[in-house]
């Protein structure tokens, strides 16, 4: 029998936890068309804002795969290694996407799918103003993204990377004060507490919260001795499954484990779905993995998470959280005073 996997996030049914996470794969109408014929349960469109600058960002915009020994590797060959790149946000007015994405959307339920807006936020005013337009053009989800890696290096103001916990609360009940559609809060990986500011989302009113955000790296070229691409550059991978396995759990214990919460950040199998989802995501977003492997990445990861669903016999609303719960305390553990050295160099105990 095929393994259930439907799951609720809020007051949303979704057909599977897939998800195709937004980027400039789905900058187009043709992408997130081709992300709704892999079968995922939710599309998030290019993120939009009202900033000329983010806009225009778009025009600066350059990417790099990286092998675990910084080779650069082909884009298209997809990537066990790391994406450095600096991202732009969607050219088009602010307005006009909107209307596209709507009409998405209205295609989408007609495939128990649903297209999501993404707003990222610039200006507060402009954030609840664009909130309503999302809402009133029919689009059912918001994603609202305070957390982009970029904030630091894109000096215009465009985007935001939001650290602060309180002004988390303030930007998020300002957003879900203004509409009555779910909206998930896309929060940063550059922080020392993501639950905390997880917790401030849902005092907010956040429907559910994204979680994590890519990290700012630089990568000096050997040959050219000069950073690679030639700047600060937001990095992701696969490395950052287990830094995103670790919040979600680290969340789902703080805000209780009906609150829903939404893995992003190093996710390019099925199996990293039912890893994402054992540690307390009742969803999975990809993104880099279906820039450089291709739309089938996604129809791929629905497989690959049924199949496993399917040989443990577990629903997909049954694996939620199952070893977030059973993360130990170092206190409780058993004394073993000599195993320290069967991992060190044999001149060590010699
Ligand atoms: C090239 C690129 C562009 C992105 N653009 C957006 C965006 O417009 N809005 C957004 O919320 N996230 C954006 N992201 C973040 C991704 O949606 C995702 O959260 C992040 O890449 C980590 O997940 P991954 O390991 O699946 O790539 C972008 C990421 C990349 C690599």
């Amino acid at each position: 029998m095929a393994a259930d996997l439907r799951v609720a996030v809020g007051p949303l049914a979704l057909k599977n936890p897939i998800i195709c996470g937004s980027g400039e794969h789905v900058l187009t109408e043709a992408g997130i068309r081709a992300a709704l014929a892999q079968g995922v349960a939710v599309v998030v469109a290019k993120s939009t804002n009202e900033s000329a600058a983010a806009r225009a960002q778009l025009a600066q915009t350059d990417y790099l795969a990286v092998s675990s020994g910084w080779r650069p590797q082909a884009w298209n060959l997809g990537s066990d290694g790391g994406i450095l790149c600096r991202s732009g946000l969607q050219p088009r007015a602010s307005e006009e996407w909107i209307a596209a994405v709507a009409a998405l959307d209205r295609e989408a339920a007609r495939q128990g799918a649903y297209v999501a807006a993404s707003l990222i936020l610039a200006g507060l005013d402009d954030a609840v103003r664009l909130a309503k337009v999302v809402e009133a053009a029919g689009i059912r989800l918001l994603e609202f993204n305070v957390g982009t890696p970029y904030g630091d290096e894109a000096t215009h103001g465009g985007v935001t990377t939001e650290r602060a916990a309180d002004k988390i609360q303030e930007q998020v009940a300002a957003v879900c004060g203004a509409v009555r559609i779910p909206v998930w809060v896309k929060l940063t990986g550059q922080s020392e507490n993501v639950a905390a500011l997880a917790q401030a989302a849902q005092q907010g009113g956040a429907t559910a919260v994204t979680m994590i955000g890519r990290m700012l790296g630089m990568l000096p070229d050997l040959d050219t001795m000069a950073p690679a691409l030639g700047t600060n550059l937001g990095y992701g991978g696969p490395w950052a499954l287990p830094l995103t396995c670790y919040w979600l759990a680290r969340s789902r214990k703080r805000l209780g484990p009906q609150f829903p919460l939404i893995a992003t950040n190093g996710a390019r199998t099925g199996e990293d779905a039912a890893r994402m989802l054992l540690a307390g995501a009742t969803a999975v977003e990809y993104c880099s993995a279906v820039m450089t492997g291709g739309f089938g990445v996604l129809g791929e990861a629905l497989d690959g998470l049924s199949a496993y669903l399917g040989r443990h016999k577990l629903s997909a609303p049954q694996l939620i959280g199952l070893a977030a719960d059973r993360v130990a305390a170092y206190a409780d553990l058993p004394a073993r005073p000599d195993h320290w050295r069967r991992f060190v160099p044999d001149q060590t105990i010699s």
